[in-house]
């Protein structure tokens, strides 16, 4: 996610700007930059790292000039460095650009236009955009815009700034938020509300295709077969706070409620064109690089462990190669076995856990080849292992993760597909099976959260008890750990996780009548198993919510209550499974009063040891 703002009008262009994008901030921070025409070029001012270093950069010469666009970056593609940092200019200077998303054909559009005679500034995908509206530009803005917008694939908010036409900006979007501010002499343009909110309350949301030019007293909509569509005025009604959690009441329900989208921006640019394969640009690995490993460790803390049990299954089972998992702060204690014959791959949404790090830099010493896979571009993990994988989930605010965890777990799935696919050890039949089950997740994860009533009233229900046990065999068991570390870590309930078939090796004693007990039960091969666990806690009058796939009709005669989620590749489950659980332990913490966003004791981003 980044954030984008726009400004023509009889105004100061920069005031808006850099207060838009202080707004904004939460959609990423890594890098910023703002262009201002000031009657007779285009001055483009950018710095890397937070908002507040472009101001120092720029406040004893603040740009003049009532036409302008500015952009809070979080890197995808390219390190956040000021050469990648938004607004990009074309060879001339005279078109600029700011984009928010993913141009997924950027390699084959950047080779073509430098064989034309292009030179490029940044790694980004989006200098592409410019390029590409320097080559077609034919005297009308519109239409060439148009004409970009033909030749780009992928996700995206994108507003065009040209210095020949200096009473308008041109802005357009594709799955990526855009909305117009509509003030008197001034418009505005912002990727989310809380960008306006102080301006304005008027506004027009942008739909999916369209171009609409913006003049300081007129908004013109087109479609993308170029009829005209119709100002439709929105007026906001939220305050400021809400608006930056996008109307939800706290950054975890937001982070929960975008899973999907954040799921589909991980996978879509990693399924080949004709749905066959994974293909990973970042990685080009072959045969005879899978066999310079025998074994592979992965090694994380808390959710992004998690996700890494989950990575275990999802290697040990499609790729048939050893895996070990750690927990970070463990790992460089014990003396791990590792050589040139180890592949080590680091899990960490921040990138930045100390004891993560600290375990890559072991890992190296050791001779391991090393691969991180993480959300932050250009963090610590990213720049010291040898290759990354990022997860696109955008910024992750809430201390507890939820859309990394999601968007790990997809990432380590086609990790996984892809190498067993250079193995050659699944059918195409199969892989196509596994690919479409991939592409039908951000659609069944909105499913799981579409009603959250019954998740509500378990949490006002169970969420004053002081112990909840999760239970799980197989995935369902990973699945189970990390429903009880955000259950324990937002709503401070003691929510412990146990393999079910270790119950009666101890955990059985502290099954007493009325505890909430959540059973996780996909899993077809250990399923039996599973339901006579459940028996193990009837018999003792604990509670049992189970958690189930759809078609299953079994369960619910074994248990209390039970919540569904959509059916998928079983391997799949755990994505979705993890839903409810999320759901529980916010609902949870919000009737004990918690602090949901920012939970006592704990940081998002654990850079002590
Ligand atoms: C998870 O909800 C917690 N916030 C915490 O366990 C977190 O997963 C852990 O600190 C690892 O963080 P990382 O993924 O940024 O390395």
């Amino acid at each position: 996610m980044c954030g984008i703002v726009g400004y023509v009008g009889e105004g100061q262009a920069a005031s808006f700007l850099l207060d838009g994008l202080t707004r904004l901030e939460y959609r990423g921070y890594d890098s910023a930059g703002i262009a201002i025409y000031d009657g007779q070029k285009i001055q483009v001012e950018k710095s890397v790292g937070r908002l507040d270093s472009l101001k120092e950069k720029i406040k004893d010469a603040v740009p003049l000039g009532g036409l302008g666009i500015g952009h809070t970056r979080w890197a995808t593609h390219g390190r956040p460095v000021e050469m990648n940092a938004h607004p990009h200019t074309d060879c001339t200077g005279e078109f600029v650009v700011v984009h928010n998303g993913i141009i997924e054909n950027y390699l084959t559009l950047k080779e073509e236009l430098i064989q034309q005679g292009h030179t490029f500034k940044s790694d980004t995908d989006t200098e592409v955009a410019v390029h590409l509206l320097e080559e077609v530009y034919d005297g009308d803005f519109e239409k060439s815009v148009r004409e970009v917008l033909h030749r780009i694939e992928g996700s995206y908010s994108l507003v065009f700034m040209s210095k020949k036409h200096p009473d308008r900006l041109i802005c357009t979007k594709q799955d990526n938020p855009l909305i117009i501010g509509l003030g008197e002499c001034e418009n505005f343009i912002a990727s989310d509300i809380p960008a306006i909110i102080d301006r304005t309350r008027r506004a027009y949301i942008v739909k999916d295709g369209e171009i609409v030019v913006v003049k300081k007293d007129a908004v013109k909509i087109l479609h993308h077969d170029g009829t005209l569509g119709k100002l439709e005025v929105f007026h906001i009604t939220w305050n400021a706070e809400a608006a930056e959690k996008g109307g939800y009441e706290h950054f975890m329900l937001k982070e929960i409620h975008e899973q999907p989208k954040a799921v589909r921006n991980t996978i879509s640019p990693r399924i080949a064109k004709d749905g066959c394969s994974i293909v990973m640009d970042e990685l080009q690995w072959d045969a005879e690089y899978l066999s310079s490993f025998h074994k592979i460790f992965m090694i994380a803390c808390g959710t992004a462990y998690h996700a890494a049990l989950v990575g275990k299954y999802y290697i040990e089972k499609l790729v048939r190669l050893p895996v070990e998992v750690d927990i970070a702060s463990e790992f460089r204690y014990r003396s791990p076995i590792l050589d040139e014959q180890t592949l080590a791959i680091v899990v960490s949404q921040s990138g930045e856990t100390s004891d993560t790090l600290a375990a890559l830099r072991e890992a190296k010493k050791l001779g391991a080849k090393t691969l991180a896979i993480t959300n932050v571009v250009g963090s610590s993990v990213a720049r010291e292992a040898e290759q990354v994988l990022y997860t696109w989930a955008g910024p992750e605010i809430a201390v507890a993760s939820t859309k990394a965890y999601t968007t790990q777990l997809a990432t380590m799935f086609m990790l996984a597909v892809y190498m067993a696919g250079i193995k050659k050890n699944i059918s195409s039949p199969r892989m196509q099976v596994l690919i479409q089950a991939l592409q039908r997740l951000p659609e069944q994860l909105g499913k799981t959260m579409e009603d959250v009533e019954q998740i509500k009233t378990f949490a006002k229900q169970y969420g004053f008890r002081e112990d909840v046990f999760f239970i799980g065999r197989s995935l369902d068991y990973s699945v189970a750990l990390e429903g009880a570390l955000k259950l324990k870590e937002i709503s401070y309930i003691h929510a412990e996780a146990y393999a079910a078939g270790e119950l009666k090796h101890g955990p059985l004693a502290l099954v007493v009548e009325g505890l909430p007990v959540i059973v996780l039960a996909t899993q077809k091969k250990v399923y039996e198993k599973t339901i006579s666990n459940i028996k193990e806690i009837k018999a003792r009058d604990a509670v049992v919510i189970g958690i189930a796939v759809e078609d299953d009709h079994e369960l619910e005669k074994y248990v209390d209550h039970v919540i569904k989620v959509p059916v998928t590749e079983e391997l799949l489950n755990p994505l979705l499974t993890v839903v409810p659980l999320q759901l529980l332990a916010y609902y949870a913490a919000i009737a004990r009063g918690c602090d949901v966003d920012k939970p006592r004791n704990l940081a998002k981003s654990v850079t002590v040891e």
